[in-house]
């Protein structure tokens, strides 16, 4: 695992921006995983600022999402697939088809999640996954205590998780309970790992994530299994690194 330290959110973007566009100009249709959240926004805008400023060509770029909400109506503005769109695939101008998720409102959520796992084999796997890290140390919606080894699956959002997102909600009472997630399994069959972590509030989960045991109860632990993982810390979120 490789641990790179910068000096902010910002500088991390442009890191992680730089790294996709060299992946883009050696496999101009990479399959790339993005995660929702806070964490990414820098890297989405410092690589549609590339694609803008003729920097890359991303037009065959095809784009895969991490995790959903379970139960939100289609099209509710905080779906993870409506904030992939507005944040990735409408900035970097693809079309809606180079896109993929799980579905979220599916009648038979667990066919749904094998569906995704089977798309994403399909696909050819994904090149790279950028990653975002929870306060408890999850990645993706794999709480503390999910299986290493898991696949594509429903799982519970903790309470700490449904309060850390309510800011993207009206109330807490609207973040739903459930997600469909990647598993830890599926996370690590990408070819190359990103995480990005920023600011104090992540900083014990990144010592636990790259220097501790790997251990279900640190899920981002399971990043030090990889053989190509890149861990990008802003000074704070490095600030418990030994
Ligand atoms: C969401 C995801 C989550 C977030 C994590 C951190 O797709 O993968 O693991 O990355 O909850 O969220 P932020 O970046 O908002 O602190």
């Amino acid at each position: 695992m490789e641990v790179v330290i910068v000096p902010d959110a910002r500088t991390g973007g442009e890191l992680i921006a730089d790294a996709i566009a060299a992946l883009l100009r050696r496999k101009p249709d990479a399959l790339l995983g993005v995660a929702t959240g806070s964490t990414p926004l820098p890297v989405y805008q410092a690589l549609a600022a590339k694609v803008a400023d003729g920097a890359v060509d991303a037009s065959r770029a095809r784009i895969c999402q991490l995790d959903e909400y379970v139960g939100l109506p289609p099209g509710h503005p905080e779906s993870y697939r409506s904030v992939v769109l507005r944040e990735v695939v409408e900035p970097l101008g693809l079309p809606a088809s180079s896109f993929m998720g799980p579905d979220g409102s599916a009648e038979d959520v667990q066919a749904a999640c094998e569906a995704y796992d089977a798309a994403l084999g399909v696909a050819g796997g994904v090149d790279l996954q950028l990653l975002g890290i929870g306060t408890d140390g999850h990645i993706g919606f794999n709480e503390p205590c999910s299986s290493l080894a898991s696949r594509t699956r429903i799982k519970t959002l903790t309470e700490q998780t449904r309060r850390d997102n309510a800011r993207f909600f009206d109330s807490l009472d609207e973040v739903p309970h459930h997600v469909i997630t990647q598993g830890i399994g599926t996370i690590l069959d990408a070819r190359h790992l990103v995480l990005l972590a920023t600011g104090e509030g992540k900083a014990q989960a990144v010592a636990d994530t790259v220097e501790g045991p790997v251990a279900s109860v640190v899920p981002a632990s399971a990043l030090q299994l990889h053989p190509h993982a890149t861990v990008v810390v802003d000074e704070a979120a490095a600030s418990k690194l030994r």
